[in-house]
């Protein structure tokens, strides 16, 4: 009688897992949700009390109930992004572009390691490109154009093969233009509109790391800041 039992409690903790992860992701964008102002309203079927996210609009999960997007482009969002996105390890789409979304880009989106395309061009970003998205090794589009970022385009980019498209048009960055792996194929125009950018990267001369690599903001220092940020991740979770 025992072996039923056991099948039987084993069954049901089975039966839970898949629920636990969709209230986790569901806790994740509501912390995202909180965090935006949405006049128009579109985040209200976003309800922290349902078994998963996966009934929200403008939500999309896979077959076991991971959320795979997130499609917010052109909702007339403002607010800020929160760093527990870097919670959803199966986001593949992350698309909030034509905003008015302020705050900085949370280093912990590097987590997202299945993440295929950033959209988040066309808002009121400002701080600097997180060194960690060079962890984000199945990405494929990364649109980070019309915002106010600062700072240089992250040396470790360019060991991301996958990348196919890349806009940085219209910020405030500076330094050298990564010419090496994805980058060859990248024209120049996305890049343009960076005052500070100072054209493409001389291969074996010039060294990277120029007067661009801090900005006059503490907490923005290039580097640092993006070092200390995942100390301070760590130190959260442990
Ligand atoms: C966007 O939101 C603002 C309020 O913040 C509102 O005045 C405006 O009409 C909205 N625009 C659209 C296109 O919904
Ligand atoms: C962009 O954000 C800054 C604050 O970071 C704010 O002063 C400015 O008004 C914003 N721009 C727009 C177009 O909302
Ligand atoms: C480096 O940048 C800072 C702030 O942008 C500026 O004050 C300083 O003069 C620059 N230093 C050099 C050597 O260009």
């Amino acid at each position: 009688m025992a072996a039923p039992i056991w099948l039987w409690a084993f069954s049901v903790s089975l039966a839970l897992i898949p629920s636990a992860f969709g209230n986790s992701e569901g806790d994740v964008l509501y912390t995202l949700r909180k965090s935006l102002v949405d006049p128009d309203n579109v985040l209200q079927s976003w309800d922290p009390n349902l078994v998963s996210p996966c009934t929200w609009f403008h939500v999309t999960c896979n077959q076991d109930n991971r959320v795979t997007r997130v499609d917010l482009g052109n909702s007339n969002l403002s607010g800020h992004l929160v760093p527990e996105l870097g919670k959803l390890e199966h986001l593949r789409y992350l698309e909030v572009y034509k905003n008015n979304i302020q705050g900085t880009i949370p280093a912990e989106l590097g987590n997202l390691k299945n993440l295929i395309s950033l959209d988040l061009y066309n808002n009121n970003i400002s701080g600097t490109i997180p060194r960690s998205l060079g962890k984000l090794k199945s990405l494929v589009f990364l649109r980070l154009n019309d915002n106010r970022l600062t700072g240089p385009i992250p040396r470790e980019l360019v060991g991301v093969s996958s990348l196919k498209v890349v806009d940085v048009s219209n910020n405030d960055l500076c330094g050298p233009i990564p010419t090496s792996g994805p980058f060859e194929h990248i024209p120049l125009n996305n890049f343009e509109k960076n005052p500070r950018l100072e054209g493409p990267e001389l291969l074996g001369l010039a060294s990277y790391d120029t007067n661009c690599s801090c900005s006059i903001d503490f907490f923005e220092l290039c580097g640092v800041s993006q070092n200390l940020g995942f100390s301070f991740s760590f130190s959260w979770l442990t």
